[in-house]
């Protein structure tokens, strides 16, 4: 029998990414303890303090919070164009305290860089503005080979039409989609954007994303983009939002829709706003019961409420051979002790492998607080299981 797994935050939950850690994949970005001071001495001012993250192979996360707040500074750490002085950063599986100059400029070759300053060569045309990056990452390659992968990844942002054209006979637009074709065409395994559709109109933009989005999904490019723009929220996988240089809070966006989804079809949580759903949401620990486990045992103190992610339990009494209800996804259980302070009514077995979500007393009680009608739902639905 597997041990449970102890519990994680919520947010770590996404199937995919839980089969990738128990696969033991490496992240394709792992800070640990990050800081990071500008100037030094007595003018020296902290613009990071102590964030951890990990991000892995063709996630797509959206880094947010107000000018000033760090994201910027993150992003060029980990594109190794800054050092930071404190903490650990592995990027793409190197360690970047202990690279040594020609491992930094290998490992940028493998970085796709967007950003707002496209910093386009006037002279040259959007073909040979783009091809250059293909010259410096992959100098080897043929130069009609490159001519014709500038031109495809042009046509890809949509400037097909534009190829020919210098900076100075091109919208703002459409030179940030030079710029994005620059950063894209020598196949990344990792794309740091900033703001890259903040000059862009929304189908403009859209069509970026969508490429950024397919890069990430069919070739496992991980990819970080810094944005006040929340027309493109919905292409994230996680949202990091940063505050006064630290991470504030680090939502997997799907799993947090789900849980809110499971929440609200409970009738005791129907009523929570939206906001509310998602920060009960925020506070959810996601454990793995094997099969067989018992979860809650008759008679004991009550401590957790717990929400079925995946999977059955059984609930069932010493006394009575039969179980009182089996319960499945999306079904919760434990609420009863938390309510009455009375002891656990009945045990509760996991009947096969179980993700359950469990928020801890306080937070429940947190929860009933915030809402008058909250309380009295919960009672209702204790009356119906008695
Ligand atoms: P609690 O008493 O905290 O711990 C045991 C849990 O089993 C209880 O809360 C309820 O969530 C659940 N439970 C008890 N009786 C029933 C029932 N008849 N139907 C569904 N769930 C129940």
């Amino acid at each position: 029998m597997t041990e449970a797994t102890a519990p994680t935050s919520a947010m770590r939950f996404d199937p995919e990414i839980r089969q990738r850690i128990a696969a033991g994949q490496t992240p394709a970005i792992s800070a640990r303890h990050l800081q990071h001071y500008y100037g030094t001495g007595e003018l020296s001012k902290q613009v990071l303090f102590d964030n951890s993250l990990e991000i892995y192979p063709g996630e797509i996360i959206i880094m947010t919070g107000p000018s000033g707040s760090g994201k910027t500074t993150l992003l060029t750490l980990i594109g190794t164009l800054r050092q930071a002085q404190e903490g650990e950063l592995f990027v793409l599986g190197h360690s970047l305290h202990a690279a040594t100059k020609s491992g930094l400029r290998a490992l940028r070759r493998e970085i796709g860089f967007i950003f707002q300053a496209h910093n386009l060569f006037d002279s040259l045309t959007a073909t040979q503005n783009v091809r250059m990056a293909l010259e410096l990452a992959d100098p080897g390659a043929g130069r009609r080979a490159q001519t014709t992968r500038a031109q495809a990844m042009l046509e890809a942002v949509g400037l097909g039409e534009r190829t020919g054209h210098k900076p100075k006979q091109l919208s703002g637009g459409q030179k940030q989609r030079v710029a994005i074709a620059r950063g894209l065409v020598h196949q990344p395994r990792l794309v740091l954007a900033d703001e890259p559709t903040a000059a862009l109109d929304e189908a403009s933009g859209r069509q970026v994303v969508e490429l950024l989005k397919k890069m990430a999904k069919e070739q496992q490019v991980t990819i970080v983009i810094v944005t006040h723009d929340n027309r493109i929220l919905d292409v994230a996988d996680r949202i990091v939002n940063l505050v006064d240089g630290s991470i504030r809070s680090d939502v997997l966006v799907q799993e947090t829709a789900i849980v809110s989804q499971m929440l609200i079809k409970c009738d005791v949580f129907a009523h929570l706003s939206p906001r509310g759903l998602a920060e009960m949401a925020d506070h959810l620990l996601c454990e793995t019961i094997p099969a067989h486990q018992t979860v809650i045992r008759e008679g004991e103190a009550g401590d957790k409420f717990y929400l079925i992610r995946t999977g059955r339990v059984s609930v069932q009494r010493a006394a009575q051979s039969q179980p009182l209800a089996i319960l499945k996804e999306g079904d919760f259980f434990g609420e009863m002790a938390l309510l009455t302070g009375q002891p656990r009514n009945a045990s509760v077995v996991a009947l096969e492998e179980t993700v359950l979500y469990s928020l801890s007393q306080d937070k429940f009680r947190q929860a009933i607080a915030q809402q008058a009608s909250f309380e009295s739902e919960i009672r209702r639905s204790l009356f119906d299981r008695q």
